[in-house]
């Protein structure tokens, strides 16, 4: 199976060389845990191949991922400016229809927000790596049972499209869909601050749960986000 680079030294070698191509891997974790700096990694590293990549971001502003990409030493400024890489601007599409609504005197905001399907139509034809980070927001208003529906179709469509797809995901939507998407998706990372009972000081460490047609180790990876990036520590 072809392998497409994590962009994270020492993580490709772990994962029989990277990220299992055309599929789609979930990212879980707790706030601040290290979500958007793998999905960024991943990404920068695409479009430094010259594949044509795009990031739905939810949460934050494009120039947001800017500034924080350059941080952690995997810049992708240039490629959004020469357009190897697309940032949707579902955040800000959200606040403004949530705006216009509520001008309108209408609460419901609801719509804008369960349509996990839709995304696959903002997603270009020649594109070949993706990072949605977080679709936990198009979780609040539904039920397992609604999100299964719609996760199952939306991850065959990325497969379908040959899309190599990182999705993230926060801990408690992954909680509230009763950890569904890990079910459906061909692999599975968490990460996490924890504490270290030995040391009894706190850690960033990252657990692969599951990757499918790959041997992986189910030991937490101890890791350390730094100018450079994600560095992986020797055990
Ligand atoms: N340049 C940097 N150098 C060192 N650490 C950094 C740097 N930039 C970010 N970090 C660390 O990375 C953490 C955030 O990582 P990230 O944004 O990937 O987490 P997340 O899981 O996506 O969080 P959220 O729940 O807010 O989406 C910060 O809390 C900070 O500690
Ligand atoms: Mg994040």
């Amino acid at each position: 199976m072809e392998r497409i680079s994590s962009g994270i030294e020492g993580l490709d070698e772990i994962i029989e060389g990277g990220y299992p191509r055309g599929r789609t891997l979930l990212i879980l974790g707790t706030s601040g845990s290290g979500k958007t700096i793998l999905g960024i990694s991943f990404i920068q590293q695409a479009c430094s191949h010259g594949r044509k990549s795009m990031i739905i971001a939810t949460e934050e502003l494009p120039g947001d991922i800017l500034i924080q990409s350059a941080s952690v030493g995997k810049p992708v400024e240039e490629y959004y400016k020469n357009g190897m890489l697309l940032i949707d601007k579902v955040y800000e599409e959200r606040s403004i229809y949530a705006k216009d609504l509520k001008d309108l005197g209408i609460e419901y905001i609801d719509k804008l927000q369960t349509n996990i399907l839709g995304l696959l139509d903002k997603i270009p034809a020649e594109t070949e790596c993706v990072l949605i980070d977080n679709l936990g927001v198009f979780t609040l208003n539904m039920s397992p049972n609604e999100f299964r529906g719609q996760f199952d179709s939306f991850i065959l469509g990325l497969t379908q499209r040959n899309l190599t797809a990182v999705i993230v995901m926060d801990v408690s939507s992954g909680n509230h869909t009763e950890n569904i998407a890990s079910y459906s998706v061909y692999g599975v990372i968490r990460a996490a601050i924890k504490d270290n009972p030995f040391t009894g000081k706190r850690e960033r460490q990252i657990e692969i749960l599951k990757m499918r047609n790959t041997k992986i180790s189910l030991d937490p990876i101890r890791f350390d986000i730094s100018s450079k990036g994600i560095e992986l520590m020797k055990k």
